[in-house]
């Protein structure tokens, strides 16, 4: 599956508007969920619609409404809550599936603390969310316990990545789709997504 850059002009300036170092909490946490409405748009255009006829104003039209599979959003904690609203704006019917993944500084392994998903997973789309990925592991963790739970569709959607997860995540699995609103350079020496927006999670939460 590939990954897709969106590279739409309005992603582009609210993005760019993200990596100032003076943003503050508030405009930070705006633009996440902006962004990510604009990422969910991309990322659920071949969704399939079937035909209905509904009672118009003038009598009687032939509409079109979703047919697939009904959609989880997954916002790995914490940073993906980030973004959640901004998926719910255009998927308001969602479900909420939520995943606490962290790193075991032992085994440097990401581990699960905590998973809250939704029934009938199988017959689901998951847009998994989190805005930055860094080096994979968690968006691969999460990834395995979705497919543990049953399900088969998965989509990836994040603000930013950098070309060493996208190639873990794409090696672990082809099948993911990722939507990125930009691929950034590298990571440096501590995980860190440069140029990046720094650590998003204590930007969203205003924890720094
Ligand atoms: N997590 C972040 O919040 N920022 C990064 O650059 C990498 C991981």
């Amino acid at each position: 599956m590939p990954i897709h850059e969106i590279r739409h002009p309005l992603v582009r300036h609210k993005l760019g508007l993200m990596r100032r170092a003076d943003l503050s909490t508030k405009s930070f946490r705006e633009l996440s969920q902006e962004v990510g409405a604009l990422l969910t748009y991309e990322a659920v255009k071949d969704l399939p619609l079937e035909p209905v006829t509904i009672r118009g104003w003038a009598g009687d039209v032939e509409v079109e409404k979703l047919s697939g599979k009904k959609v989880t959003v997954v916002p790995i904690l914490r940073a993906g809550i980030g973004m959640l609203d901004g998926v719910l704006t255009l998927i308001p019917g969602a479900r909420v599936s939520v995943v606490g993944i962290a790193r075991n500084e032992e085994t440097l392994e990401a581990q699960t603390y905590m998973e809250r998903l939704v029934g009938e997973l199988d017959q689901r789309l998951a847009l998994v969310i989190d805005p930055m990925l860094a080096t994979g592991g968690s968006m691969i963790a999460t990834i395995d316990l979705l497919k543990r739970a049953g399900c088969r569709e998965i989509r990836a959607l994040v603000l930013v990545a950098a070309p060493e997860g996208i190639e873990r995540v794409m090696s672990a699995h082809p099948d993911v789709a990722i939507y990125a609103a930009s691929i950034d350079d590298r990571l440096n020496e501590n995980g860190y997504i440069l140029p990046g927006l720094g650590d998003a999670g204590d930007r969203i939460f205003g924890t720094k």
